[in-house]
C-alpha cells in the first residue's frame, strides 16, 4: 500500500470519495489491515473494553497506548496511524503535549482528543509544535460518567448547535481530523458539510467522509455488547481477510452503514 498522509485524506474529501479505518492495537492485525488496503488505522482506547474487559475507557494509560502505537505501527508501516489521548492525559494544554510526544515517538502520525471547543488552546498548542490533532465530537466515551451512559448525542437543537459550533472551533484551531460518534445522521451531514476537514463517522451514518468500526466488534468477537451501528462481517464473510475487505468496498460504496445501523 502507498503511504497514506493528511494530504491523502483531505484529497479524498474533495473528491467525494468515502474511505474505511478500523482500529488496530497488535502488528498482525496492522499487517492483515494494510494488506487489505485499509488507508487509516486507530490506536484507540477501546482496548482498555475489547482487549483488557474494562467497562468503559478510563483507566487506560498513555504507556499502554504507546505500547500498543509501537505494535501497530510495527504491523502497519503505510497506514495514515491514530492514537488515542486516554482520560485525563490532556487536562491541560501542556500534559496534552507531553503526553502526545510519546504517541508521536512510537510511530503515531496523529492523536485524537475528546471534547468540543474547551480544546481549543490545547489544539493550538499540539499543532503549533507538529503534533495534527483529531478531535472526537459526539458520544465521547471518556465522559460516560457524565452523559450516564454511553447514549446518542446531539438530539435536540441546543445540543446540535453546539456540536457544530465546537467542530468549526477546532477545525479553526488546528484541528486536520474529526471524529464523530454517535450522532443523529442529519447533524453528521450537517458537520460534514461545514468542515473542509476529514470527517469520519461511527454511528453517524453513511454521510461523513470516512468510517471507523473497533476491529472486534467488525469481526463480532468483542468481550462486551455489540453496538447497533456495527456490523459483524466476519458473519458475513467467513474469513477475516475477506471479512476487512468487505467492510472497505461497503464504506467505499455508501452501502455501510445502512439505516439499520444510523440514528435519526
Ligand atoms: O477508542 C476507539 O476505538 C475510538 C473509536 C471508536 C473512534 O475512539
Ligand atoms: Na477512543
Amino acid at each position: 500500500m502507498k503511504k497514506v498522509t493528511i494530504n491523502t485524506l483531505i484529497a479524498w474529501k474533495q473528491e467525494g470519495r468515502k474511505f474505511a479505518s478500523v482500529t488496530a492495537y497488535d502488528a498482525s492485525f496492522a499487517q492483515l489491515f494494510e494488506q487489505q488496503q485499509m488507508p487509516v488505522l486507530l490506536v484507540g482506547d477501546s482496548l482498555g473494553m475489547v482487549l483488557q474487559g474494562k467497562n468503559d475507557t478510563l483507566s487506560v494509560t498513555i504507556d499502554e497506548i504507546a505500547y500498543h502505537t509501537r505494535s501497530v505501527r510495527a504491523g502497519s508501516p503505510n497506514s495514515f496511524l491514530m492514537a488515542d489521548m486516554p482520560f485525563m492525559s490532556y487536562a491541560t494544554p501542556e500534559q496534552a503535549c507531553q503526553n502526545a510526544a510519546k504517541l508521536m515517538s512510537a510511530g503515531a502520525n496523529m492523536v485524537k482528543l475528546e471534547g468540543g471547543d474547551w480544546l481549543v488552546d490545547s489544539v493550538k498548542m499540539l499543532t503549533e509544535r507538529a503534533v495534527p490533532v483529531c478531535a472526537h465530537l459526539g458520544l465521547t466515551p471518556q465522559s460516560v460518567n457524565v452523559f450516564g451512559g454511553f447514549k446518542v448525542q446531539g438530539r435536540d437543537q441546543a445540543a446540535a448547535e453546539k456540536m457544530v459550533a465546537d467542530a468549526l472551533a477546532l477545525e479553526k484551531a488546528g484541528a486536520q481530523v474529526i471524529v464523530l460518534e454517535c450522532v443523529p445522521v442529519a447533524l453528521a451531514e450537517q458537520i460534514t458539510k461545514s468542515v473542509s476537514i476529514p470527517v469520519i463517522g461511527i454511528g453517524a451514518g453513511n454521510v461523513t467522509d470516512g468510517q471507523i468500526l473497533v476491529m472486534h466488534d467488525m469481526f463480532g468477537i468483542s468481550a462486551n455488547y455489540m453496538p447497533r451501528f456495527s456490523k459483524n462481517y466476519l458473519a458475513v464473510a467467513g474469513d477475516m481477510r475477506e471479512a476487512v475487505s468487505r467492510y472497505i468496498a461497503e464504506v467505499e460504496s455508501g452501502e455501510f452503514p445502512s439505516p439499520d445501523h444510523t440514528f435519526n
